[in-house]
């Protein structure tokens, strides 16, 4: 079985998830995206009617939420207390709400618990702000992946139009930027560069080709077999 863990971080917007789960399918490796997990428990202060900012409610929920991952083909859904809430992950909402939950110390420690407990299986690309700093430091490949904000905004308002929400590019780009400020400045595991990362600037650049860069990092950890075409 391929072992090899992948670790992708890196701001919102910049195509972790699309990238990481290409590659995923293509070395038949389980995708794990860490952000829906944050986005879980943000989903469900949001459904309690907690305030996002209450850190002390925050860290109690912490504890008492039963989140869970489970497998489905090569991805994983998330469960909050016995729901699947993975469809309910992406409104405008949870993003506005998700960067003051996950700066909370309680949160982030049970959140990394989980995750380190999917990683320690191996065969796993994972996708986050932390993976390559926190979650999996001794990963195999480490990548960051960046693009200009004008990029990340234009790629968010599709998303989200796709989803069915009516949003002003003016309301994205600032919901993008506040959380890329949130993120990287926040006490605990904050979104920075791991020193071993390999930077990817995906501005201007398609899919396919960021990731055949991908692959190409992954290729000297991987038998003949587990090549795709190999
Ligand atoms: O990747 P995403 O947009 O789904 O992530 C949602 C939020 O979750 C993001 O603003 C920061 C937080 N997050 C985090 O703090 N650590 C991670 N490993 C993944 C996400």
């Amino acid at each position: 079985m391929n072992r090899l863990r992948v670790a992708i971080d890196g701001p919102a917007g910049a195509g972790k998830s699309t990238v990481a789960r290409r590659v995923a399918d293509a070395l038949g490796l389980l995708y794990v995206d860490s952000g829906a997990m944050y986005r879980a428990v943000t989903w469900w202060v949001l459904e309690r009617g907690i305030d996002p900012d209450d850190e002390e409610a925050l860290s109690k929920l912490a504890d008492e939420i039963r989140l869970e991952l489970r497998r489905d083909g090569l991805s994983v859904r998330v469960w909050v207390n016995g729901r699947d809430v993975t469809p309910m992950l992406r409104s405008p909402q949870v993003n506005r709400a998700v960067s003051a939950v996950a700066k909370v110390p309680a949160v982030r420690r049970r959140m990394t618990e989980l995750q380190k407990e999917w990683a320690a299986r191996g065969g796993v690309v994972m996708d986050g702000r932390d993976i390559g700093t926190a979650v999996m430091p001794d990963a195999e490949v480490k990548v960051y992946l960046t693009a200009s904000l004008a990029e990340r905004t234009r790629r968010r308002m599709e998303d989200l139009q796709q989803r069915g929400h009516c949003v002003s590019a003016e309301e994205v780009r600032t919901e993008l930027a506040e959380r890329d400020l949130a993120d990287a400045h926040r006490a605990v595991s904050p979104l920075v560069r791991a020193p071993d990362a390999h930077l990817i600037d995906t501005t201007g650049r398609d899919v396919e080709s960021v990731v055949a860069e991908i692959l190409a990092l992954c290729r000297p950890f991987l038998s003949e077999e587990a090549w795709p075409g190999g």
